[in-house]
C-alpha cells in the first residue's frame, strides 16, 4: 500500500494520512484494512481454492458420495439378509404374517402406494377388491406376491420401485386382506376361489427381516 520511506502527506485539519494521488482536488485517506481482516480473507480464499481442487476438480468425496457409500453398504447387507431369508415361496412369505415390524411396514407402504387404487381397506376402487373371494389372478400368497412384484395390464410392477423385502411384506399384507370382504367394497372381478390354505411359517426367516426394514434413508422414495 503506502510507501513508508519517505514521510506521508497529514490532513491538516484531522492529522490522518493521505495516499498520494489527488483527484479534482480530492484527496484519499491512506486507511488500509486491519491485518487480521485481511488474513481471514486470505484464509477463505485458499480454502475455497482447496475445497474445489478437493470436492469439484479431484475425487474428493462430497456429501452425494457419501451417501452413495452409505447406501452401497446398506444395500450390501440387505442383500446379505435376503439371501439369508432363502428363496421366496408360500411358507417365507407366510412367516410375515406373523412378523409385526414387517406388517407394520407393509401397512405405511401400503398407505404411500396402494391406496389410491385399492382404497385404504382394500375394497377397491381402479384396482379390484382384494378383500372378497374373487381373484382375477390367483389367491396364493406367491401367486400375490408375483402380481406385486410384476404388474399386471393397469396394475404396476412395484418390483421396480420397491425394496425386494417390501415387495414381500405387500404380498403378505395382501395375504391378511384376503376374505375380510370390508362394507362397501368394489363388486367382485375375476373368478371365486376357495380361500388359500395358509402353510406353515418358516422358522428363523421372521427375525432375520427386522434389519433388513432399518435403511438409513428412504431407499423407497428412490424413484425412478
Ligand atoms: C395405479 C393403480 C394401482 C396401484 C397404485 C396399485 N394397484 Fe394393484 N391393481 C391395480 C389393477 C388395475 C389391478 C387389476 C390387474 C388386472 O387387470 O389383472 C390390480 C391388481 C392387484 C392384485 C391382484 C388382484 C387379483 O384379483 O388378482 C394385487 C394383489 C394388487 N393389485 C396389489 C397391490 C399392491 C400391494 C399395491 C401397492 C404396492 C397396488 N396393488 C397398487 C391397480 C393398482
Amino acid at each position: 500500500m503506502s510507501d513508508t520511506s519517505h514521510s506521508q502527506e497529514v490532513d491538516p485539519e484531522t492529522g490522518e494520512k493521505l495516499r498520494d494521488h489527488e483527484f479534482d482536488g480530492i484527496r484519499e485517506y491512506d486507511n488500509p484494512m486491519p491485518a487480521w481482516w485481511k488474513r481471514s480473507f486470505w484464509a477463505t480464499f485458499w480454502f475455497s481454492v482447496l475445497y474445489i481442487g478437493y470436492f469439484h476438480a479431484r475425487s474428493g468425496r462430497d456429501v452425494i458420495d457419501e451417501y452413495d457409500a452409505d447406501m452401497q453398504i446398506f444395500y450390501e447387507k440387505q442383500t446379505a439378509e435376503l439371501l439369508a431369508l432363502g428363496e421366496v415361496d408360500e411358507a417365507m412369505l407366510a412367516t410375515f404374517l406373523k412378523n409385526k415390524g414387517a406388517m407394520a411396514e407393509a401397512k405405511d407402504t401400503w398407505s404411500k402406494t396402494c391406496v389410491t387404487c385399492h382404497r385404504a381397506d382394500g375394497g377397491g376402487d381402479i384396482g379390484p377388491n382384494l378383500t372378497d373371494s374373487h381373484w382375477l389372478g390367483k389367491n396364493s400368497l406367491m401367486d400375490i406376491y408375483v402380481t406385486i412384484r410384476d404388474g399386471r395390464n393397469k396394475m404396476p410392477p412395484w418390483g421396480k420401485k420397491l425394496r425386494p423385502d417390501v415387495v414381500m411384506k405387500m404380498a403378505a399384507y395382501v395375504g391378511a386382506l384376503r376374505e375380510t370382504h370390508v362394507a362397501g367394497g368394489k363388486a367382485p372381478e375375476g373368478k371365486p376361489l376357495p380361500p388359500a390354505p395358509l402353510p406353515d411359517t418358516r422358522a428363523g426367516a421372521a427375525k432375520d427381516t427386522k434389519a433388513a426394514g432399518d435403511a438409513p434413508a428412504a431407499p423407497e422414495s428412490d424413484k425412478k
